[in-house]
């Protein structure tokens, strides 16, 4: 949902093109957030900006900063900016010991995708001021109509463009006013204080050249920085910020919306924190607090006190954000989910000592667990396939547990206020943690007192750092849009949620015992699976033509039918339904003929009966039908062989979605990629939905 992202060198020599190929490899990598337009700003000439610090001195010497926007993904503005360079005569070999450039790659919110509404944004001619924003401002009409009062003329249809402009209203009056000259960093705390809704900026500046300053307010956004002489006191894992700002020696500094386009620069980084205003200036680092005094009279621009922070180091390689020999980062994702499941399980599973049997040790909610236990409720939030994920887990936290649980599309909760109580354990599962429809519900429960426990896959989120407790799900980077090893990893983590509550009961111990014994297996039990590869390829091939495709599912297995359908559709663009299988008679049975596609999937559990029996009512009207059964089963699901039959290997009950969804997953690949679709890129969305 947009990507933001920046470079500040400082005392270290970098030429145009250097400088363009990071801003460049940044958007590459977030990519994946929205790539219907990109955008950069850079400095046009070294020459006015290598010695001087203007300091809001705006110099008419001083050249506009360079803006290149693009309609299209990232390689459309690579290949438009190296066009526009070139027609310009720009010199890309010359130096700058020290540069300013930022950049973003959109999704688009408000204004269609087009060169306009890309960002950066700019106050207006001369580019006083440049944003790139990931978020959204939900005042900006009320904004714009009293800019356009007072003189500004604006040529986006964005929510953002009010952002640059109010920077350089504020600027002005400031000016006009004081007797010495606002800072940049005063600048955007007023800019802040007009600005409602969800944000993360990065403003670079004409009257402020060689200087960034980025804050944000609910999205998500990093510091990364690179120290790049020898005593800088590296190996530790935390580096005092203050220590950055004192010394002078060589660095770059980099901002990003998440931390894969950091990974390869350093591993040194600041998670910013709502309301924080951080300031890259003669390289050195300072972060403001943004205090909320909107509504407070006056002109007086605040001084706000300082922040000390400590960096951290990011437990990432290279590795797991590149696609290493695969093609795309959904294939990857899918195929690399023996390893991602085992992450998920390391150092959480137990194999019993002499005194106690096998058990499940979750650190992150040693605290909270007797609560959750003794909870009226246990409610389950998420979107998408974290909401599916969540809906695979349900019956086992129920059986384990004992307590009544329920499930909350994040967005509909918030929609209808629905009851939370402070009895409650509301559990918020989110892949990225920054979903905005989970946070706003995260926020509501918060508000209503429930204990808040987090279930996600991106440490130091917004969803980890707000809820009481949680678990990370650490099945490593996700980049595909598509989320596929984040959901087997997430159900994995619910069971272990189900056994660490139901512990204490000894009449469940042998049960308990028999899914731990499943988990320490599955890893190898995917690693089977995934040998479907060819056969679902060949599937595809068959189906590549249909419209339609429904997809049957109950008990444990109305998830993946969810969770499949929701696959095909979002990569392959074909539509496709999952069903709930107890639903048939009630409905959807109209739709079946000789023609449409169905995939029913009836693995041996306690519903497989009911499930034979939907198939052979589903014979009976000539369905055509795909069925998913446990391995040696295919005669009892289709006695007269006139089905197609995928055979996976058989897991315990709870744990026979994570084995089930991967043939699904692996049809949607091979759908998308015989469709000739990007299955990387689906049409019209974007990871992390980070706005409403
Ligand atoms: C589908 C998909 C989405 C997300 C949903 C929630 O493949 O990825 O449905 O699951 O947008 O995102 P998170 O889990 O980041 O909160």
């Amino acid at each position: 949902m947009c990507g933001i992202f920046a470079y500040l060198n400082y005392n270290v020599t970098r030429d145009g093109r250097f400088i363009l190929e990071i801003l460049f490899n940044g958007l590459r990598r977030l990519e994946y957030r929205g790539y219907d337009s990109g955008g950069i700003s850079i400095d046009s000439s070294s020459q006015s900006f290598l010695s001087s610090n203007l300091n809001g001195q705006f110099s008419n010497s001083a050249p506009p900063p360079l803006v290149f926007r693009q309609e299209g993904n990232i390689e459309s503005l690579v290949k438009s900016v190296y066009n526009d360079v070139a027609s310009m005569e720009l010199n890309l070999e010359e130096p700058f010991s020290v540069h300013a450039g930022i950049a973003h790659t959109r999704w688009a919110t408000h204004g269609e995708p087009s060169p306009k509404n890309s960002h950066p944004q700019t106050s207006g001619a001369g580019n006083e001021f440049l944003v790139v924003h990931n978020g959204v401002i939900t005042n900006y009409e009320v904004l714009k109509e009293t800019l356009i009062r007072h003189g500004f003329n604006f040529e986006s249809d964005t929510d953002t463009e009010v952002i640059p402009k109010l920077a350089k209203y504020v600027f002005d009056k400031a000016n006009e006013e004081a007797d010495q000259s606002v800072t940049f960093g005063q600048v955007v705390l007023e800019v802040m204080r007009h600005l409602e809704g969800a944000y993360a900026l990065i403003f670079k500046s004409r009257h402020y050249p060689n200087e960034l300053i980025a804050c944000k307010r609910g999205s998500p956004l990093l510091l990364g920085v690179k120290e790049l002489s020898e005593d800088m006191g590296t190996g530790a894992s935390f580096l005092d910020l203050k220590f950055i700002s004192e010394n002078g020696h060589p660095k770059e500094f980099y901002l990003s919306s998440d931390a894969s386009a950091l990974v390869e620069h350093t591993k040194k980084v600041l998670v910013i924190e709502d309301g924080e205003v951080v300031h890259l200036k003669d390289g050195g680092v300072s972060i403001l607090k943004f205090e909320n005094d909107k509504g407070k009279r006056g002109t007086a621009l605040s001084q706000p006190s300082s922040v000390q922070r400590a960096l951290s180091f990011l437990e990432m390689e290279v590795e797991q954000i590149n696609k290493g020999n695969y093609e795309h980062y959904m294939q990857k994702e899918i195929h690399e989910q023996p390893e991602s499941l085992t992450t998920t399980m390391r150092g959480r599973l137990k194999h019993g000592g002499s005194c106690k049997g096998k058990t499940v040790l979750l650190g992150g909610l040693k605290e909270h667990i007797k609560t959750i236990r003794q909870s009226r409720r246990i409610v389950f939030i998420g979107c998408g396939t974290s909401y599916n994920a969540a809906l695979a887990a349900r019956p086992i936290i129920e059986e384990l547990s004992g307590v009544p649980v329920t499930m909350e599309i994040a967005s509909d909760l918030v929609d209808r206020q629905g009851p939370i109580y402070r009895e409650d354990t509301a559990v918020f599962v989110s892949q990225s943690g920054e979903t905005a429809d989970t946070l706003l519900a995260l926020e509501y429960a918060l508000e209503n007192g429930a204990l808040c426990v987090g279930i996600t896959n991106t440490v130091g989120s917004a969803i980890a750092r707000k809820t009481h407790c949680g678990i990370h799900i650490n099945a490593g980077c996700e980049i595909g849009v598509a989320s596929t090893k984040a959901y087997t990893s997430q159900i994995v983590v619910m069971a272990m949620l189900a056994l660490a509550i139901g512990d204490d009961a000894i009449s469940s111990q042998a049960r308990r015992e028999a899914i731990i014994d499943g988990l320490f297996d599955l890893p190898y039990k995917v690693r089977e699976v995934l040998k479907l590869d060819q056969e679902m390829k060949d599937l595809a091939k068959l189906l590549i033509s249909e419209q339609s495709l429904l997809v049957f599912g109950r008990g444990y297995n109305f998830a993946t039918a969810l969770e499949g359908a929701l696959k095909v559709k979002e990569v392959s663009l074909m539509h496709s339904e999952g069903i709930l299988a107890g639903e048939m008679k009630h409905g959807p049975l109209a739709l079946v003929d000789e023609n449409l596609p169905i995939i029913v999937i009836a693995t041996r559990d306690a519903c497989f009966s009911k499930q034979q029996s939907v198939i052979q009512q589903l014979h009976a009207r000539k369905g055509r039908l795909i069925v998913v059964c446990t391995k040696g089963d295919a005669a009892s699901v289709c006695p007269g062989g006139s089905c197609r039959v995928i055979e996976v290997p058989q897991v315990e009950d709870c744990l026979q979605p994570v084995v089930n969804i991967i043939p699904l997953q692996l049809l949607a690949y091979h759908l998308t990629v015989l469709r000739g679709y990007n299955v990387d890129q689906p049409r019209n969305l974007a990871k992390s939905v980070t706005t409403q």
